[in-house]
């Protein structure tokens, strides 16, 4: 049996644990969390995980350490220090980091060729994607070895060709959340609304096109040339940016459209899981959720 170390029991930890557990791995879990024994058993109840109690020991016996801890740059370059001395020199130290750098994280750590970023989106159990991105040091069989390894865990990882902040996904969801956030200030529309706006247009859409394919089929039969020429060129208005200021009225309405609170949130979090499994399980009964396009899975 394999050996996984996952650092960090956050959001994020707990549902890497859960993935890595029900696919065979033997799963150890560390954080300094005072409450660790108690959200171990009420997030991950009938999963077999163990909880760290000697990191360096649990480090030793380690074939792949996924780092789900803070988001902050001066913790993850500590922590991996800390997982560079303590691990084999073959095993992948992927971090779950949704925007920074790994040549960053591996700045003068000996460790670099075999530290990478392996960005899930949240949660990490049911969203098929794992962005894997390699910092300039990182050596290409590790990267071929953490897609390889993602894809056995029955996830949809992509490699990006270099590094850039926030990768793809973040950068796709910072550039649309900036204009969600835009709109709701200038008074356009209620942060309910606009979810809804975008879970019935949007986001169906790109669950069964992405972008690319969508602009393709827009333009009917003369495709995405057609579109561009016509449709999209008249899209040349100016788009605005959100007032960091403001962020207090997006909080307070989002809040009253979902409620607030732990109960709140095992709500919410339990309703959002069965849906997008239901989706997930639609999506991969026609061509298991590839396009019909021939190049769209390369
Ligand atoms: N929440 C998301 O939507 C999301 C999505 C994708 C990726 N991520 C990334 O995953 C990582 C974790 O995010 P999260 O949302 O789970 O955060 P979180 O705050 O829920 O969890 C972080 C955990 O790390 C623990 N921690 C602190 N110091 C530690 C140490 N030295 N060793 C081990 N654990 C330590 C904390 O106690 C906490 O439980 C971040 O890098 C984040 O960018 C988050």
């Amino acid at each position: 049996m394999k050996n996984v170390v996952i650092i960090g029991a956050g959001v994020i930890g707990l549902s890497w644990a859960r993935l890595f557990a029900e696919n065979g791995w033997n799963v150890q879990i560390s954080d300094p969390r005072p409450d660790l024994t108690e959200v171990v058993e009420r997030e991950l109840r009938g999963v077999k995980v163990h909880l760290v109690t000697d990191l360096p020991t649990a480090l030793r016996e380690a074939d792949f350490v996924q780092e789900a801890g803070p988001e902050r740059m001066d913790i993850k370059r500590e922590m991996y220090a800390n997982l560079a001395e303590h691990t084999r020199d073959d095993v992948i130290l992927a971090s779950s980091s949704s925007s920074l750098l790994p040549s960053l994280i591996a700045e003068g750590n000996p460790a670099a060729h075999r530290i990478l970023i392996g960005h899930p989106f949240n949660p990490p159990e049911l969203m098929p994607l794992v962005e894997v991105v390699p910092g300039p040091a990182t050596e290409q069989r590790h990267v071929d070895r953490a897609v390889e390894l993602y894809r056995e865990l029955g996830k949809l990882p992509i490699a990006l060709k270099r590094e850039i902040p926030g990768f793809v996904g973040n950068r796709l969801q910072k550039a649309l959340g900036d204009q969600a956030r835009y709109l709701v200030q200038e008074g356009i529309i209620s942060a309910g609304e606009l979810d809804q706006l975008v879970r019935a247009s949007l986001g169906l859409r790109w669950a069964v096109t992405g972008p690319f394919e969508s602009n393709h089929l827009g333009g009917g039969p003369g495709g995405i040339r057609h579109l561009m020429e016509h449709v999209g060129s008249q899209m040349t208005f100016e788009m605005g940016e959100p007032d960091p200021a403001k962020t207090g009225e997006i909080v307070t309405q989002v809040e009253a459209a979902y409620g607030t609170g732990p109960e709140n949130y095992e709500r919410l979090a339990a309703w959002r899981d069965e849906t997008t499994r239901a989706v997930s399980r639609a999506l991969a009964a026609h061509d298991g959720g590839a396009s019909a396009g021939t190049e769209a899975a390369a």
